[in-house]
């Protein structure tokens, strides 16, 4: 397997920092890693979020969120077609954590994929990546709570198209204290995960 991965430093590019980007940037920074955070409009725009979060966050460019060894995407799915050629994408492992909806409440439209899943759209537009679909799955409110639940862990569901990849989101998500259900690949897996999705919104807690 590449170096992207042998290699991997504890280093995520979070890009998007509004409520999933910063949820997922806090059970990061508690459980040690670094993030650098992004969004459309500059690092200067992040100054508060970045103070809020504390020790071990920093704002960067979307480019510089998108070199680091493990990167999120948590930016709206009108915006997924901006990341084509941010960064060589080859064998980054990318983790997708948008929906691919096209209007909020009431009516949370989706977009038309012509039967593909979102991710695998998401896989076409940045090339090369090992895109793992992941954290799309609760309302960041649900993702935000302590993962531990009584005598149980809460679920977080992932699938992907490579394994090793794959192997390592899982490592991390467990590191957050969460428990991890693969569901296979992103053709029949992140259907699950997706917006109206069998396991779309299921805050699932696994006993024992
Ligand atoms: N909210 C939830 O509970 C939830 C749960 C699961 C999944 N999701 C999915 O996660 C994604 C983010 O949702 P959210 O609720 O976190 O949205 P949000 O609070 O509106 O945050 C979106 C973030 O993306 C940034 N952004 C917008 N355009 C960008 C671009 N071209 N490049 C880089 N950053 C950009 C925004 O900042 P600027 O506009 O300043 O650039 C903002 O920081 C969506 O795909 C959503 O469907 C949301």
């Amino acid at each position: 397997m590449t170096n992207k991965i042998n290699n991997m430093k504890k280093k995520f590019g979070i890009i998007g920092a509004g409520n999933i980007g910063q949820t997922v940037a806090r059970h990061l920074l508690k459980a040690g890693y670094d993030v650098v955070l992004s969004n459309s409009q500059g690092p200067e725009s992040l100054k508060e979020t970045i103070k809020a979060l504390g020790n071990g966050a920093v704002a960067g460019t979307v480019k510089d969120a998108a070199d680091a060894d493990i990167v999120l995407l948590s930016l709206p799915w009108s915006q997924i077609g901006t990341l084509t050629n941010v960064t060589d994408w080859t064998n980054k492992i990318v983790i997708d954590a948008t929906n691919h909806f096209i209007s909020y409440a009431p009516e949370f439209n989706v977009a038309n994929l012509g039967g593909k899943a979102s991710s695998e759209v998401v896989a076409e537009i940045i090339p090369g990546a090992f895109v793992v679909k992941a954290f799309n799955t609760l309302p960041f409110k649900i993702l935000a709570l302590d993962p531990k639940e009584g005598n149980g862990k809460r679920v977080l569901f992932i699938s992907g198209n490579h394994g090793e990849a794959k192997s390592a989101v899982a490592a991390v998500i467990e590191q957050l204290g969460f428990a991890v259900i693969d569901l296979g690949d992103l053709a029949h897996g992140s259907k699950l995960q997706q917006a109206n999705g069998a396991v779309a919104t299921l805050n699932l807690i696994k006993l024992g």
